[in-house]
């Protein structure tokens, strides 16, 4: 996990760092950390999110190169110790880490029988004093670095500094992200480009096994048989990494406010003129196969599960729907022709990547959906649909779990060429906006109860079950209630046992063929004392429902009605005092394993 970023030349060092780390925060922010070569090498740390850097940084920062960490810990609790940047036993070296070393023992053992101390529990400090013990030995660090990669198992992403070389900042990458942006007399690295893009639109890609380093004039990078390459510079638009809250008080309100939005722009882009606007080839790929494997992680699997569904109910395909991390240790291929579709926000999930890794060894294609264009993921895909739904900041998913239904109802739509898929995801965009102009008030009323609460429990049937599964984790994300999805039919055997007085049942009630059940399973709890709201459309409502939206397909409360359980968990956490955008433990992109 983590965000890395540095630079070499640039004019403002510390403000680079700081804010650039802050623009990472979505890969972690248990603490941070921020390394220079001032004469010596400097560093400043500490636990808390990058903010907290401007309070123990000097007013002025005069380095010509500066490295930056902000950090979600994997080995070693948060604390100042395990703060990145790490360095050296003999001071020579400084480094910030994104990844994991697998044989982080075997290397700590290697170097403590030479002679080298740890002063934390990372795997991070092991690479530093390892890459010092082959630079003091070969004193050149390139060298140094090709010994160093031959020896370090796992994920990195490396921003080195060594007080030997104050005019470069030395960089190595496998499985983890690394970019680099060039500039006008400076250069920059980072785990994405959005700390970058108000000072450069042109960027480098690094491959898995690349290393090098940058100076103020230069992009010096070696490839995995270690010969100098001449990587090609990439343009990335800059418009879509602001972090701007347009006047809300949290990212996540803000993108919850703008799924109707998202929802548009999401149709017109993959539908004009009364025709899907789909990659025929994809189409013709998708039509072929026999069976489609779903694969995604938290909001994404609960997305999967949708486009699952879809696909064998409206296009008679075959579909399994795994979590990533389960697929990856037992892999299965069924059918003669299978497909892989990835969802993934972020594009950068290492269960998926570890899952990609395992598809590319066989001919079979692949689709991913995600938010982000250039990602890890995308670059190793056969095909790549964008959600378009602009960042989404917070850490908890809202708009892109909304895209992500609403694309997969188009391409299931575009299959065959079902045009009222469009018609039907035309009337989820005024119920949405209908949600957003009259219930927050209602459902903050239902939050001041649902806050009370240790244990809370969502109901619901088929697409209104698995809108159930992403409603229950966006609560427990960011209230910490513990919460559980539970598809009606389940009740009676066996969570029927944990209803007692009071517990609230949140229930949906959208499609009418399981509408009746549902029915039935509200009375279940209500006589063992729960307190239920229900969410249903009109033609399925009751008096006493809490809140009743316009019909619309029952097929899409993923992209209709989600805003209820996101508001709900939103107005929770608020009402709670935490902190909606940042919650505890957690990372928007999980980059470990
Ligand atoms: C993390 C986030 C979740 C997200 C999941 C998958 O666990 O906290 O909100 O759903 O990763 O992320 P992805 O970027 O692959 O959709």
């Amino acid at each position: 996990m983590c965000g890395i970023v540095g630079a070499v030349g640039i004019q403002n060092p510390r403000e680079y760092a700081v804010e650039g780390l802050k623009m990472l925060e979505y890969r972690g922010y248990d603490s941070a950390g921020v390394g220079f070569l001032d004469g010596r090498i400097k560093l400043y740390k500490d636990v808390g999110s990058p903010s907290h850097l401007y309070d123990i940084l000097p007013a002025k920062i005069n380095s010509n190169v500066i490295i930056g960490h902000t950090r979600w810990a994997t080995h070693g609790k948060p604390s100042k110790e395990n703060s990145h940047p790490h360095i050296s036993m003999y001071k020579k070296i400084a480094l910030v880490h994104n990844g994991v070393i697998e044989n982080f023992v075997e290397l700590r053992e290697f170097l403590t029988t030479r002679g080298y101390c740890f002063y934390s529990q990372t795997d991070t400090e092991v690479i530093a004093n390892l890459l010092e013990y082959f630079y003091l030995e070969s004193k050149d660090m390139l060298k140094a670095m090709v010994l160093l990669k031959e020896k370090l198992e796992g994920s990195y992403a490396l921003a080195i500094v060594n007080e030997d070389y104050p005019d470069r900042l030395f960089m190595l990458k496998k499985a983890s992200p690394l970019l680099v942006g060039k500039g006008k007399g400076f250069n920059l690295i980072a785990s994405d480009a959005s700390p970058m893009v108000n000072y450069t639109n042109e960027f480098v890609e690094l491959d898995d096994f690349d290393y090098g380093y940058i100076s103020k004039e230069e992009i010096v990078v070696f490839n995995k048989e270690n010969k100098k390459v001449d990587k090609k510079t990439i343009i990335k638009s800059t418009e879509s990494f602001s972090h701007d809250l347009k006047g809300y008080p949290h990212y996540m309100l803000k993108e919850i406010e703008e799924i109707d939005e998202v929802v548009k722009r999401l149709v017109s882009t993959y539908y004009q003129d009364d025709k899907y606007l789909f990659d025929k080839e994809l189409i013709k790929d998708l039509k072929e196969s026999d069976h489609i494997i779903f694969l995604g992680c938290g909001t994404s699997y609960h997305a999967s599960l949708v486009g699952g569904r879809l696909f064998e109910n409206f296009n008679n395909i075959s579909t399994t729907k795994y979590i990533a991390s389960e697929w990856a240790f037992h892999p299965t291929f069924p059918g003669e022709k299978p497909f892989v579709v990835l969802i993934s926000q972020s594009g950068e999930t290492a269960d998926l990547i570890h899952c990609l890794k395992i598809i590319q060894e066989k001919d079979v294609h692949t689709l991913l959906i995600t938010n982000t264009a250039g990602s890890t993921l995308s670059r190793g895909v056969t095909y790549t649909l964008l959600l378009h739904a602009g960042v989404e900041v917070s850490v908890a998913s809202t708009k892109a779990y909304a895209a992500q239904v609403a694309l997969l109802a188009l391409l299931s739509g575009a299959i065959d060429d079902n045009k009222k898929v469009v018609d039907d995801l035309k009337d989820t965009i005024k119920v949405i906006e209908y949600i957003k102009n009259n219930f927050k008030e209602r459902i903050q009323k239902i939050a001041d109860v649902i806050k009370e609460h240790q244990n809370v429990f969502y109901l619901g049937r088929s697409f209104d079950y698995f809108l159930s599964l992403e409603a229950s984790l966006k609560l427990k994300e960011i209230s910490y209630i513990h919460s559980e999805a539970i598809p009606g039919g389940e009740l009676k055997h066996g969570p029927i046992a944990l209803i007692s007085q009071g517990l609230p049942v949140i229930v949906f009630i959208t499609d009418p063929l399981t509408a009746s059940s549902m029915r039935g399973n509200i009375e279940e709890v209500k006589s063992r004392g729960a307190n239920v709201f229900v969410i249903s459309t009109k033609e399925l409502s009751k008096e006493s429902d809490s809140l009743v939206v316009d019909n619309y397909a029952y097929y899409l409360s993923g992209v209709a009605i989600s805003s209820v359980a996101f508001y709900l968990a939103y107005y929770v956490s608020l009402k709670k005092g935490y902190n909606v955008d940042k919650p505890r433990n957690l990372a928007k992109s999980v980059t470990v394993e």
